[in-house]
């Protein structure tokens, strides 16, 4: 699963265009793709033709509440498709969230939470580096910044690349950054002249498909419709197509690099030549245990350590062989909500299981 956030906090420089049509052509390529928007213009969400009266839950619920989860939020806009819609009630997330400790981290928590059977989660983000845009940077791996040709674009790609380095250094968090030249009008010199600068001064990260200006994106969203329903055979189609392809095409690539990512971030446990070390993602729990068959079930379990990162881990010697385990989180009993492997207890719920070859 590639998760990408789609930021700059330069206004009106296409990201909701590039989240949703992207989305769209992504979903034609057979890609289970799964859009949240993460601004309170709720833009993304009228582009797909929905009013705030449509839903009763939106990407809110998923900051402020642990039990919804996207599965409960979503809507369906084609099979393959979801979207988290969002209304103005996501702008009060900064204030209600104000004294709360790792509030950057709800976006992530609460994905990770869900099951997710999404190739592609994109997250469009409002104009502003904030709470919103931190939340949606922290649960990504790469970041899509769409670049047009105006004279802030550029310095608005330089203020977001530093954030990334803040997230590196602060946070241990790594976002691969993909420059995007949108609403690119042929025409005007200054618009090949910045292209040359955006070349010079990003090269890889600038990516090869450009998305030119064309009226059928303003008609498109209007009619809340991706363009490559709305003209299959426009431009503006054809440029999302290729930006699909562009990405898709990485995938053989980056297939290691996300996976590591996602491992680090919220894999449970890990089988290394001499134990299992078991990693879980509970930001808000104050004591955290794993407990199973190794410690016959003890209520006290094991005790795991948080992380500086977050995190928590411990490490225990296991035998070969398939071994049972639960974590207990501020005296909850809970299956490993990071691994897929269960079996059913006897209690009516279900054990993780993790296997030492
Ligand atoms: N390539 C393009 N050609 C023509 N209009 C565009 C293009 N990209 C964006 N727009 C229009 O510009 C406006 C702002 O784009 P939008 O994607 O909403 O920006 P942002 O989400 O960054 O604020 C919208 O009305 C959109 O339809
Ligand atoms: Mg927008």
């Amino acid at each position: 699963m590639r998760v990408i956030a789609v930021a700059n906090q330069k206004g009106g420089c296409g990201k909701t265009t590039t989240a949703t049509n992207l989305a769209a052509a992504l979903a034609r390529l057979e890609k289970r793709v799964l859009l949240v928007d993460n601004d309170p213009q709720g833009h993304a969400t009228l582009a797909f033709g929905y009013r705030e009266r449509d839903f009763t839950l939106s990407t809110y619920d998923l900051y402020l509440t642990t039990d919804v989860l996207v599965e409960d939020a979503f809507l369906e806009i084609e099979p393959g498709l979801h979207l988290v819609p969002a209304g103005v009630e996501l702008s009060a997330v900064e204030q209600v969230l104000a004294r709360e400790p790792e509030k950057e981290l709800r976006l992530r928590s609460s994905l990770q939470r869900s099951s997710m059977p999404y190739d592609y989660v994109l997250i469009d983000c409002p104009p502003s580096v904030g709470l919103l845009t931190f939340n949606a940077l922290l649960v990504s791996s790469e970041v899509i910044i769409p670049v047009d040709p105006s004279g802030y674009s550029l310095q608005a790609v330089r203020k977001l690349k530093e954030t990334l380095v803040v997230l590196r250094d602060k946070k241990g968090h790594d976002v691969v950054p993909h420059v995007l030249i949108s609403d690119f009008d042929t025409r005007p010199r200054f618009c090949h002249t910045l292209i040359e600068e955006l070349q010079a001064l990003y090269g890889d990260e600038l990516l090869d498909t450009m998305i030119h200006h064309t009226v059928r994106f303003k008609e498109a969203a209007g009619s809340g419709q991706p363009v490559v329903r709305y003209d299959a055979g426009s431009r503006g189609a054809l440029d999302f197509r290729n930006l699909a392809s562009e990405l898709t095409a990485q995938e053989t690539d980056l297939t290691v690099t996300t996976l590591d990512h996602w491992v680090a971030m919220l894999h449970g446990p890990r089988v290394t030549a001499e134990s299992v070390c078991f990693v879980a993602d509970f930001p808000r729990a104050r004591s955290v245990c794993v407990t199973g068959g190794f410690c016959a079930w003890s209520a006290k379990g094991v005790a795991m350590l948080r992380r500086s990162d977050g995190l928590w881990e411990c490490e225990i010697a296991l035998t070969e062989g398939d071994h049972e385990y639960r974590y207990i989180v501020d005296g909850a009993w809970l299956p490993d909500p990071h691994n897929d492997a269960v079996v059913a207890n006897e209690f009516g719920g279900a054990n993780s299981l993790i296997t030492v070859p």
